[in-house]
């Protein structure tokens, strides 16, 4: 079926935020190493990353690794952060050459040295870009994140930069990693689980939710374009009723 064009390409959302899973069940299906399933994830993002730039999606944030995930296998930790340098050294001059800027969320520097390097080169390279931003979730969880945001709104408090009355929902958003970056509109998680897993809690309030059997390393441009046509037949009320919503 050719989804693509049923797609309203004028209505696609802004922020497009997955939680890539199942690369483990993938391999293990096939009877290889957890690992192999891992590598085969990075073609899977590349192929979802080209389909929403045709969509006009102009934030693509994928949950590449918890903090949660540090209690995995030592061996399995290693061959993600080898593969994370890997990929980005690989893969960095076409990201950057097609138009893509790339961003961090998540506790970075809690991530090996060479990890870093890797990501502030990457970034630096790549921060004039404005065809889309590929927004990484590393070493990232929702309740880090806000409770980092609490500690540095209770430092300013505490030396009265900051007025207890002047917190706010929008000032709020400016203390998380996410700041600058819109709440996403779609939500995807792929292998069938159902939940949220630590990830962008404060952001995803008005999110809509699109979940499929579809292992990641198996997800390509037609599981894109079918999570967005789930999108675009959701009804977005944001607490209001049908009548009141301007079509
Ligand atoms: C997602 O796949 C990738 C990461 C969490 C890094 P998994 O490794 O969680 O795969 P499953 O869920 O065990 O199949
Ligand atoms: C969520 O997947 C984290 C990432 C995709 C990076 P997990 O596989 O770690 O989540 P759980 O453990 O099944 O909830
Ligand atoms: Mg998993």
């Amino acid at each position: 079926m050719d989804y693509l064009s049923k797609i309203d390409l004028t209505k696609t959302p802004k922020h497009v935020a997955i939680i890539m899973d199942g690369n483990g069940r993938w391999a293990q299906k096939q009877g290889h190493l957890r690992l192999y399933g891992h590598n085969f994830g990075v073609e899977s993002i590349r192929e979802t990353l080209k389909a929403a730039k045709e969509l006009k999606i102009q934030y693509l944030t994928l949950y590449a690794f918890s903090t949660e995930n540090w209690n995995r296998p030592k061996e399995e930790v290693a061959g993600l952060m080898d593969l994370l340098v890997k990929s980005l050294a690989n893969e960095i001059k076409e990201l950057s050459d097609t138009g893509v800027r790339l961003l961090t969320i998540g506790d970075i520097e809690g991530l090996p040295q060479e990890c870093q390097d890797e990501l502030q080169e990457s970034i630096e390279l790549t921060k004039n870009n404005t065809e889309i931003n590929l927004v990484l979730a590393l070493n990232y969880s929702a309740r880090w994140e806000i409770i980092d945001a609490v500690k540095k709104i209770a430092t300013n408090v505490k030396s009265n930069d900051l007025s207890i009355d002047k917190i706010s929902t929008e000032l709020f958003d400016s203390y998380l990693s996410t700041k600058d970056i819109p709440d996403p509109e779609l939500l995807i998680r792929t292998s069938g689980e159902h939940r949220i897993s630590n990830f962008l809690l404060w952001q995803i309030a008005y999110t809509e939710f699109h979940f499929t059997e579809v292992l990641w390393p198996d997800f390509k441009r037609d599981d894109l374009y079918k999570a967005v046509l789930d999108f675009q037949s959701r009804e977005r009320r944001f607490g209001m009723v049908s009548e009141q919503l301007t079509k």
